[in-house]
């Protein structure tokens, strides 16, 4: 174990989190306390590379500026109606968002997984009114090693047993086949319960697990020869972090539902959205689906601004070139600790090859003390997932403090 020294300040905050929060994350030892475009800041001050993201929802960077005047403005005149009332700005967001994405209906939600539920709930209700499957009985197929967030019911069809164990009774009416396996989902497939296929177009928490070119296009060739919906979880991978406005986009798929979240509000507030056309949307009638929070004039203003800015500023063009560069400078490091180097656009993974179990933790804690941010995920595996906006001169830098921070493993 590296042995680092802790500010007081620092070990300060770590003690309140430590003492009077719950258990449930393993945080990298740093507070921050200021973030700006591609950087964040620590309370000593210390300037940091964010190649996280917070998992990738701030692919417009750190506080970036329209979106946080969106936020402040929208603010100051009305945040919360509630949907027992109209709001001005929900029709104008809808309307937006419908016709950026090309979809007859959005039906607004807050965290990504209550966007999945939502979209769990939709397939079924489709599957019973469009499809005739028998009320009770409809099925949805996920992959292995699938991450769609943390509800009791989208657990149930996790393989990781650090999300799913003691956590039960499950949910039943999903089928697990392996990812990237268009054979196993045409078996699957053949149940007549069958009323989706739930997938990430590249796998994130998995640790960037791209699938093979043609998958995605087979899938949804299959999903429409046995007439079941395709439902794409772009949570992570949409909105421009692999190079294409939608990881979908690579293969020229269209999701029949299509769920977003994180990016959808540039790391402000919690914003996510289930995409969908009048076949699938309409079946559900007004009382019998709904949040609090779905749709609030607040998150409506900053989401528009978010979608406008990752157009305006092609930041879907720079992640797109800006991944190759990284890929391209990773490999010339040859480095004997990294045997795998994977990713699209701005959504990358290193998978590290070392006697020591702990290795991937310990190269964080390293880039961190060299000024570079990132948390491995699934032991071996460091997501390297920038803000869109980053630089030429910043990958260079970044790869520069990746190389010298690899040398703690000699
Ligand atoms: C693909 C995918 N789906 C769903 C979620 C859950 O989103 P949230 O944490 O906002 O509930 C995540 C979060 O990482 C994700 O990556």
């Amino acid at each position: 174990m590296l042995t680092q020294t802790l500010s007081e300040k620092t070990q300060y905050y770590l003690q309140l989190e430590e003492d009077f929060g719950a258990h449930n994350y393993h945080p990298l030892p740093v507070v921050l306390e200021k973030g700006k475009g591609v950087f964040v800041w620590d309370v000593e001050g210390k300037k940091y590379y964010d190649f996280l993201s917070g998992y990738s929802a701030i692919n417009q960077g750190h506080c970036h500026p329209r979106i946080v005047n969106a936020l402040i403005e929208q603010s100051k005149k009305l945040t919360l109606t509630s949907r027992a009332f109209y709001n001005n700005l929900l029709g104008e967001y809808e309307k937006f968002v419908t016709e950026y994405f090309g979809y007859d209906k959005l039906l607004p939600t807050n965290t990504g997984v209550e966007a999945v539920e939502t979209a769990i709930k939709l397939c079924r209700r489709w599957g019973y009114e469009n499809k005739g499957i028998e009320d009770g009985e409809a099925k949805i197929i996920v992959c292995e090693n699938n991450f769609h967030g943390r509800t009791s019911t989208v657990i149930s069809f996790s393989t990781d047993p650090q999300s799913y164990s003691k956590f039960g009774p499950y949910m039943p009416g999903f089928i697990i086949i392996p990812y990237n396996d268009t054979n196993a989902l045409q078996k699957a497939l053949e149940d007549k319960n069958v009323a989706g296929f739930l997938v990430e177009p590249i796998q994130g928490e998995a640790g960037v697990c791209v699938p093979d070119e043609g998958y995605l296009s087979k899938a949804k060739q299959l999903c429409e020869a046995y007439n079941i919906l395709f439902i794409g979880d772009e949570i992570q991978t949409g909105l421009g972090r692999t190079g294409k406005m939608l990881a979908c986009d690579h293969e020229n798929v269209r999701a029949d539902i299509l769920i977003l979240g994180k990016a959808l509000s540039g790391g402000t507030i919690p914003v996510s959205a289930v995409l969908a056309d009048d076949k699938i949307m309409m079946n559900i009638k007004p009382g019998e689906h709904g949040s609090t929070y779905g749709g609030n004039p607040l998150a409506c203003a900053v989401a528009i601004e978010s979608l406008k800015v990752l157009k305006e500023e092609s930041m879907t063009e720079n992640a797109e070139a800006m991944g190759v560069l990284l890929r391209n400078e990773l490999h010339k490091l040859n480095s004997p600790f990294i045997s795998t180097i994977r990713g699209k656009g701005l959504l990358n993974a290193i998978v590290i090859n070392h006697a020591n179990k702990d290795a991937a933790w310990e190269l964080c804690v390293e880039l961190k003390e060299n000024g570079l941010l990132a948390k491995p995920t699934h032991g071996d595996k460091i997501r390297f997932a920038p803000p869109l906006i980053i630089t030429k001169a910043q990958i260079t830098e970044c790869v520069n403090i990746i190389a010298d921070s690899l040398k703690c493993l000699e």
